[in-house]
């Protein structure tokens, strides 16, 4: 979109001439011969940029500036002067008040063109580097929250064993074999840590029961997936991901919950983190039972191909197992 420029100057001639150049230079032009006018000018119109005269009738070009300067909405509307006052008294106090520039006349067009395009060029930057700078705050703030949930959650279940930190790497390292896709892995790390945070929802005498859960405590357990739904979910105008979440508990051949989705239907870093999170659990001690080995366990995992999992990125798995074994306290059966 055109930028827009107002002019305010008292010699129409200057205004009418000046105008014409700048449009020819593509923006959009406003002009007004008077402060006062010229101020109502900048809030009707919002121009980008303001090229204002000192010696005004009424109110100078300076108590112009400096009224601007004291209202939110409009100060930060870049400001060139262009003036026929080139005593340095005049030109420093230009610069004290704030503004972008200062140019004597007479003046060159070529000049004042160069300058405009220079000061855009700086807000531009300035504008871009705030964004850059928001949208960073931004992305650590939500991960700071999803970190504080995981954290809460792990607190409430005595979980120090690191589950969280280890699932995620491992599920990055087999994306990264079966090519997924790179611009989707920062969603897949978000997802990988969010996985089961909405066991929040769940009980803790069911969550941390030592012994085999009931039918009806399993129905609560199995609502995990669609609490973390829930969470996820209530965090305004924030898109996290949710696939893992919600589907890390489908099997390939649709028995599954919560849904019962079959093959390809699950979405692709649900069915990745599947066999990682399967990994780690078979990994860890239960009450019912000790960490199993890695045989045990690469039997287990081969027992479940096209079942449980997706063969094809079991086989990558199966291919590459021993460095999905690393950083546990394996047993060597
Ligand atoms: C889990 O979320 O890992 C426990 C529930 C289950 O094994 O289905
Ligand atoms: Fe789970």
């Amino acid at each position: 979109m055109n930028k827009k420029i107002l002019i305010i100057d008292d010699d129409e001639n200057l205004l009418f001439g000046l105008g014409k150049i700048l449009e020819k230079e593509g923006f959009k032009i406003f002009t007004s011969t008077d402060g006062s006018e010229g101020l109502f000018l900048i809030y009707k119109h919002m121009p980008d940029m303001i090229i204002l005269d000192v010696g005004l009738p009424n109110m100078s070009g300076f108590d112009v500036k400096q009224m601007l300067s004291e209202i939110p909405e409009i100060c930060e509307i870049p400001v060139i002067f262009l003036s026929a006052r080139v005593e340095v008294e005049s030109i420093s106090k230009g610069f004290l008040l704030g503004s972008n520039g200062y140019i004597t006349k007479p003046f060159h067009s070529k000049i004042l063109i160069s300058k405009i395009n220079s000061v855009f060029k700086r807000v531009d930057n300035n504008a871009e580097n705030k964004n850059i700078l928001l949208e960073t705050i931004r992305e650590e703030t939500i991960d700071a929250t999803i970190l504080g949930w995981i954290r809460a959650l792990e607190i409430r279940m005595h979980d120090d064993t690191g589950h969280s930190k280890r699932v995620i790497s491992k599920t990055m390292e087999l994306a990264k074999l079966i090519n997924f896709p790179e611009n989707e892995m920062a969603n897949l790390e978000r997802g990988a840590l969010l996985h089961d945070v909405g066991k929040i929802g769940v009980p803790d005498k069911i969550l941390m029961k030592e012994g085999k859960l009931t039918p009806m405590e399993w129905e609560l357990m199995r609502k995990h997936p669609i609490f973390s739904v829930h969470l996820i979910q209530s965090l305004k105008g924030v898109k996290l991901p949710i696939e893992i979440p919600l589907n890390h508990h489908e099997n390939y051949d649709g028995s599954g919950y919560p849904v019962g989705k079959k093959g390809e239907e699950i979405p692709l870093a649900a069915r990745i983190f599947s066999i990682i999170d399967n990994l780690d659990a078979l990994l860890s001690d239960r009450p019912y039972r000790p960490a199993l080995g890695k045989k045990e366990i690469i039997t287990i995992l081969r027992s479940e191909r096209g079942i449980k999992f997706d063969s094809k990125i079991l086989d990558v798995f199966l291919e590459n197992s021993d460095s999905f074994f690393e950083g546990y306290a394996i047993k060597s059966t």
